[in-house]
């Protein structure tokens, strides 16, 4: 008994010095982009200025109940009037790199049947040229979860294939406009969460589900996923395709894709659990992924789906493989799973396709570690790790960047010392570091986010921020973990 408690002790040990190991910006390789991350509607506010028209996210958040004290965008961190002041956050950070996020109705309003609105390229052009005079690199993300009211209501918004043509001609203009300094694009960040969260949770607009999955009847959960997620999906290769053809060598920037990548672990040490493991991360990663790298569908989505999983048609296929030039990842957290979720389940219950029931209702899987904050996300720093080498297993180490990372803390008493966060930062840095020295081609790491703000349906109740952001005045100010970052990027040996 006792050499078993004391095998189990060095394990534990083991694997909290793993965890607790120190991390410094010497441990990552030269020209690594260390940067913040955001998107337009979560920071831009001035949601009618400057001839910007009315994005799904500023009709969802009229509809009392969906967010938080009812909360919503419009002002935001008011960023499009203060990106000179938030530009020099990030300068102090030391940062190298920002990811933000185009906002579709500031440039185009009515969609492609309307015309461009050149002070919504004003703005975006200022903040490239201001980001770029202080060494910052761009990060751009094309679609973060925000378009044009008008084809949400008119089309029907990714269940329409015209969404596709849409995406491209917003897609142009972007590069057009600024792709002769922007050299690192994203066409859609998370899909994959975007149609879980549409068609599925009834949580992002136009807030389709049905029972069991959300407290309302206005979707057809089984199948309005899948089919979101398909438009996406062709609409990024086919504005790859015409990146690649009509601007490519002559802007000769990368173009990825970024999915929401928890990473997964059997809940019994059983093939069964084991199993489930695999299928949690084709039915979320992978779902993403394989069709842009080998052109398809992962094999074990199509099997537990069957005829209900879209199809590509040969010239999709042929427009899909290879589409990419890098991966992005957004990690946060690991959860347990077993084996009835993603699959039928054994014992001939409901057969819920994307997660799975319990007294609890809906669940993407069971909670491993502490919270850090929101449904679902705790602090496993080891996921990132495993994260980072599933995907260069599966993707033969394709470039890869992680885009986000972060969390938001539930029982700091003062916002401003946020010395959790430092923790959760700096473990997973080191899970990353791993990763790096086992031969992961990661390129840069961004923090979600380099200052508090909408986070979606819990409004602003839920601060991810490396800066506070003062309701009232939003006034920013630096939380301890805003100095430590700065500490490590510069390689500060005294930076804990
Ligand atoms: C991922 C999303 O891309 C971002 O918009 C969100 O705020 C963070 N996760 C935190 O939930």
């Amino acid at each position: 008994l006792f050499s078993v408690f004391f095998i189990f002790s060095v394990f534990l040990a083991q694997s909290f010095k793993q965890d607790e190991e120190q991390v410094q910006r010497s441990q990552f390789p030269d020209g690594f982009f260390f940067g913040t991350s955001t998107s337009s509607y979560q920071v831009e506010g001035a949601y009618l200025e400057d001839g910007k028209g009315l994005s799904n996210w500023d009709f969802f958040t009229q509809i009392p109940g969906k967010i938080a004290d009812d909360d919503n965008g419009e002002v935001a961190d008011d960023h499009y009037n203060r990106y000179l002041e938030d530009i020099e956050l990030m300068h102090s950070l030391g940062t190298n790199a920002y990811r933000f996020s185009v906002s579709w109705a500031r440039i185009l309003p009515d969609g492609m049947l309307g015309s461009v609105n050149p002070r919504g390229i004003i703005f975006y052009n200022k903040l490239i040229d201001n980001l770029l005079s202080k060494g910052i690199e761009p990060f751009v993300t094309i679609h973060h979860h925000d378009l044009p009211q008008v084809l949400e209501q008119r089309d029907g918004g990714w269940l329409s294939p015209v969404l596709r043509e849409e995406f491209v001609h917003f897609t142009s203009i972007c590069f057009e406009s600024f792709g002769d300094r922007v050299k690192y694009w994203v066409t859609i960040n998370e899909p994959n969460m975007m149609a879980k969260f549409a068609y599925l949770k009834g949580l992002y607009p136009p807030a389709h589900c049905s029972p069991p999955f959300g407290n309302c009847s206005t979707g057809n959960s089984d199948i309005e996923p899948l089919i979101g997620m398909h438009n996406m999906l062709i609409a990024h290769a086919m504005a790859v395709e015409m990146y690649r053809t009509f601007f490519w060598p002559k802007q000769n920037g990368f173009i990825g894709i970024v999915a929401h990548a928890f990473m997964y672990e059997p809940l019994r040490d059983e093939e069964r659990d084991r199993d489930a493991v695999d299928r949690a991360l084709a039915f979320n990663v992978a779902w993403t992924f394989d069709p842009v790298v080998y052109g398809d569908y992962p094999a074990e989505m199509r099997h537990c789906h069957g005829l209900e999983l879209p199809r590509f048609s040969a010239k999709e296929k042929q427009l899909l493989r290879g589409s990419i030039d890098f991966i992005g990842v957004n990690h946060y957290s690991t959860l347990y799973v077993k084996d009835c979720i993603h699959s039928p389940c054994p014992s001939g219950g409901d057969r819920p396709i994307m997660g799975f029931l319990n007294t609890t209702g809906y669940r993407d899987g069971v909670p491993i570690g502490e919270p850090t904050g929101l449904d679902d996300f705790f602090l496993v720093p080891r996921g990132m790790e495993k994260i980072i080498d599933y995907v260069k297993q599966r993707y033969n180490n394709m470039p890869m960047f992680v885009t986000e990372n972060g969390c938001t803390l539930q029982t700091q008493e003062n916002e401003l010392e946020d010395g959790d966060r430092i923790n959760f930062h700096k473990s997973y840095l080191a899970s990353l570091a791993r990763a790096i020295r086992s031969g992961a081609d990661v390129r840069g790491y961004f923090v979600w986010s380099v200052m508090d703000n909408f986070e979606w349906i819990n409004g602003y109740t839920k601060r991810f921020g490396l800066y506070y952001v003062d309701r009232e005045t939003l006034e920013r100010t630096p939380k301890l973990s805003a100095g430590w970052f700065a500490s490590f990027i510069r390689n500060n040996s005294h930076n804990d």
